[in-house]
């Protein structure tokens, strides 16, 4: 961080404070009325579907976009009535992606290094430090026509990394990315945040989500429909549940008593097999189960603890399961339903 941005965003504890978003598309109303208040230094993820309003809510807070309705503010500085310094607080991917397609990559790194003001010889050393980072040393003499679409994304990341704005927009990028050059860019996301930037990225992957972000804002037909830590989401769909199964069917009822007991919730019983399943609110209650079992002389045939998963999650709260996306058979929203599992 230079000393511009230093100064600007010092005096905010908030990166993003968003109220009330709206943006329409002709009849097409993207964004209905969104708020978020992201924390200076932490990463934020927007987790939705393909065309829940991620990208319009980003192009909002980046000053692209102007909102129809509500207000929003980058470290304390409006995105209407000062756009100007709130563009000097953040980064946008794919802003990249005007550069000069026959330079190579290293070029335009540099190009682009020397733009926002770094010397001659800091640029070329920026550039190929960034270059080796992504992995792109060996393609860095080609001219960028020729790369892929993972290689323009890294490249494109690289490039917002010169400046490292304290605010960085990633727009989904990792989408479409293989497993390793994923597991990279979520190593340089973290080391972003460390060295003092703050993130906001959209993603359709919950693993991502649950991964990368200190909280998580789930976004479906423009509105948040829940927002929280991983944690707090997943216990806001229910506490961890326990399934037990017991040796001897006679004891059933002796055994859901004792569970009931214990864990000061109801049980139930499975139709199949006869499995004893109830409510955990602390997961650590179920060493005083046992001991408390094994006082009745009830002998276990199994036992496990399952929380709730970030797809359940999302599941119950968008209610959008594998079901809503069976009915449309293009491409795209089989990739969806394949992300959001
Ligand atoms: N420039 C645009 N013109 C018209 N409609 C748009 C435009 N951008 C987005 N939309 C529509 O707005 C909705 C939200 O899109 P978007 O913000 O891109 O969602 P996401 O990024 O979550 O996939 C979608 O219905 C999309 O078709
Ligand atoms: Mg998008």
């Amino acid at each position: 961080m230079d000393h511009l941005h230093r100064t600007i965003s010092e005096n905010s504890e908030w990166a993003v404070e968003a109220r009330g978003l709206i943006k329409n598309f002709g009849e097409n109303r993207a964004v209905n009325g969104v708020d978020l208040n992201v924390k200076a230094g932490t990463i934020y993820g927007m987790l939705g579907p393909n065309g829940a309003g991620k990208t319009t809510t980003i192009r909002m807070l980046a000053t692209l976009l102007r909102p129809d309705a509500g207000s929003a503010k980058i470290f304390g500085h409006d995105v209407a009535k000062e756009a100007q310094i709130v563009r000097q607080l953040i980064g946008v991917t794919g802003q990249y992606a005007s550069v000069d397609e026959t330079l190579s990559a290293t070029e335009n790194l540099v190009i682009f290094s020397r733009l926002l003001g770094l010397g001659r010889a800091e640029s070329k050393r920026k550039a190929e430090e960034l270059l080796e980072e992504f992995g792109l040393t060996e393609a860095a003499r080609r001219p960028l026509k020729n790369f892929s679409g993972g290689m323009r994304r890294r490249l494109d990341l690289a490039a917002s990394l010169i400046a490292q704005p304290p605010l960085i927009f990633l727009d989904e990028p990792t989408t479409g990315l293989d497993p390793r050059t994923r597991n990279q860019m979520w190593d340089t996301i973290r080391r972003l945040v460390k060295t003092g930037s703050t993130v906001l990225l959209t993603t359709q992957y919950l693993q991502e989500a649950d991964e990368l972000a200190d909280r998580i804002a789930v976004i479906d037909r423009g509105i948040v429909v829940a927002e929280g830590t991983v944690d707090e989401l997943k216990s806001s769909v229910g506490s961890s549940s326990l399934h037990l199964r017991i040796e001897n069917p006679l004891d059933i009822g002796a055994a859901r008593q004792t569970v009931e007991r214990v864990l000061n919730a109801k049980s139930n019983v499975s139709s199949e097999g006869g499995k004893i399943i109830a409510p955990m609110a602390d997961a650590g209650r179920v060493t005083e189960l046992l001991i408390a079992l094994r006082e009745s002389g009830i002998h276990l045939a199994e036992l496990s603890v399952q929380k709730p998963t970030l797809d359940e999650v999302f599941l119950t709260i968008t209610g959008e399961g594998a079901s809503e996306d069976v009915s449309s058979v293009s491409n795209e929203s089989a990739k969806v339903e394949e992300k959001i599992r």
